[in-house]
């Protein structure tokens, strides 16, 4: 079958075209032998076990994604395995790009809500994220909020940007030692979203610990994860997990009704032009409709989750890439030092930023923030022409895995932005990469998420010296991120 390449990058282009890039809609592949289709039992499997399934066969001290790279790299040929958990389900992943560009493609799969999403939901409800495809609030806050988020909007959240780097780089100057970078990047885009979306400040540089609400919904997602380990009969000995899971997601809605009537009482004239103010204001180009008061508590929560921590894994990934490597770390701060010092960029300098921008691409390649996304079959049909996959039958497509399908990226583990250039290299299955979902259900966020992490690295690395790292490990998070990354910042000369 042909494999569509991708798009070219235009330079100044907010988008990606690796991921914006169409994909191919693909007639199920034809059976070339005369043999029936393989049924889904054909997938390698893990062994199960009574009461833990395959639960020994899972661990990794990086957690359950990094074992589910490691298995599905060691299944290359398959492209596929299924995974018998305790609670009765066994999830298949597929982790090749071949398998991948048919379920990537719309016509015949679509995103459905499995694994720690159902539970999500608890919180986040119909918001963007969690809602079914088929719900009528999707489709009402899609028409409602993707304008918003296009990349001729974001412009209208770069002060928001500026304003939480500055606080950043307040912080750095003051630290008299290493700096926890994951948690760093946490305040800084957990700042940012809040900022730009709804004008309120959590001021998390001000304060010696993670907000209230962040270490509650950093509780509730950890437990979203953990449930899914847990069989059935064992639930009743998780009493206490499960009201403090109660406790947290009450300290998120208590927050978020907090914001929405806050909002509410202000004279409708000194509203900001934020996110907020489009969920309670504008009615819905479709029906007329407006946003429920419960559906808007939800959206605020979606940006909040969706709308931080993926970004500031990307950031934190980047920054220690950059600290193991000087070569790479002088180019990037070649490009940057040539804006010059001493203030902030503009926007306009910011989507300028060739290097540090395929610095980005090539770190979500590798460290995808969003590991993996689940879809289910619209119909009976087949993959790659040899496996049967009956209607509503959900797949978990492990980005990870195919960011680093060595059939279409050489030498997959090596670190390399030129990947990234325009050119003949480009020229590679638009389901090699998708760091950012697909189709209708791709993320709202990411032109957002794109200019920030841009402004923020090419500030970072333009003002501060950045001292030296140990290798990487990753933390056994919902989105992975580095573990214990402490780093050395000092002050650049010239810095402001
Ligand atoms: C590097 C940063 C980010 C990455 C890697 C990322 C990745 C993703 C992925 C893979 C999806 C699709 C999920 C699925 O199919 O189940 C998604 C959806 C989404 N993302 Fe992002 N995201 C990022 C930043 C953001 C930001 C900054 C925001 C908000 C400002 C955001 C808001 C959303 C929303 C609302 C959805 C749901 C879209 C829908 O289903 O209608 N994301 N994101």
């Amino acid at each position: 079958m042909s494999l569509k390449p991708e798009s070219r990058a235009a330079t100044g282009d907010l988008t990606f075209p690796a991921y914006n890039a169409p994909l191919p809609s693909t007639e199920p592949r034809m059976n070339a032998s005369t043999d029936p289709l393989l049924p889904l039992s054909s997938i390698p499997t893990l062994p199960r076990l009574p009461v833990v399934a395959s639960m020994p066969w899972l661990y990794h001290p990086e957690g359950f994604m990094a074992r589910m790279l490691q298995l599905l790299e060691q299944h290359r040929d398959a492209g596929a395995i299924r995974v018998p958990l305790p609670t009765g389900h066994s999830p298949i992943f597929v982790g090749n790009v071949d398998l991948a560009t048919d379920v990537l493609d719309e016509a015949r799969f679509e995103k459905v809500l499995e694994g720690p999403l159902v539970h999500i939901r608890d919180f986040a409800g119909d918001g963007l994220f969690t809602a079914h495809s088929h719900e009528e609030n999707w489709h009402r806050a899609h028409r409602i909020l993707t304008p918003g988020f296009s990349s001729a909007s974001i412009d209208r959240y770069y002060p928001a940007m500026v304003e939480s780097l500055q606080a950043l780089c307040a912080h750095w100057r003051r630290a008299t030692g290493p700096v926890d970078v994951v948690l760093d990047m946490t305040r800084l885009t957990l700042d940012t979203i809040s900022l730009a979306g709804f004008a309120h400040r959590f001021e998390s540089f001000d304060r010696p610990t993670l907000h209230p609400f962040l270490q509650a919904l950093a509780r509730a997602l950890q437990e979203s994860i953990d449930a899914l380990r847990r069989p059935p009969f064992l639930f009743p000995l998780f009493r206490a997990t499960r009201a403090r899971y109660r406790q947290d997601i009450a300290t998120m809605f208590s927050l978020v009704d907090e914001v929405i009537q806050q909002r509410k009482q202000r004279p409708r004239a000194d509203w900001p032009s934020d996110f907020l103010s489009l969920m309670l204001d504008a009615p819905d180009p479709g029906s007329g409709e407006r946003l429920s008061d419960e559906n808007i508590r939800y959206q605020i929560l979606t940006f909040l989750i969706a709308g931080h921590e993926t970004t500031a894994g990307l950031l934190a990934f980047a920054l220690h890439q950059l600290a193991l490597d000087p070569a790479l770390l002088q180019r990037v701060r070649a490009e940057v030092d040539a804006l010059g010092h001493g203030r902030m960029p503009s926007m306009k300098e910011v989507l300028g930023l060739d290097l540090t921008r395929r610095v980005l691409s090539e770190t979500l390649r590798l460290w995808p923030t969003v590991p993996a996304i689940t879809r289910a079959a619209r119909a009976d049909t087949s993959l790659a022409g040899r496996i049967r996959v009956p209607r509503g039958q959900p797949l978990g497509l492990l980005i990870s895995a195919m960011h680093r399908d060595p059939t279409v990226w050489p030498d997959p583990s090596r670190f390399d932005p030129d990947r990234f250039l325009p050119g003949p290299t480009r020229a590679r299955p638009a389901a090699a990469y998708k760091p950012f979902g697909v189709g209708k259900r791709a993320c709202t966020g990411r032109h957002f998420a794109l200019v920030e992490a841009t402004l923020c690295l090419a500030v970072l690395v333009r003002d501060f010296e950045l001292g030296p790292v140990p290798p990487l490990t990753l933390a056994p998070t919902v989105s992975p991120k580095p573990r214990g990354f402490f780093l050395r910042v000092t002050p650049r000369r010239g810095a402001t």
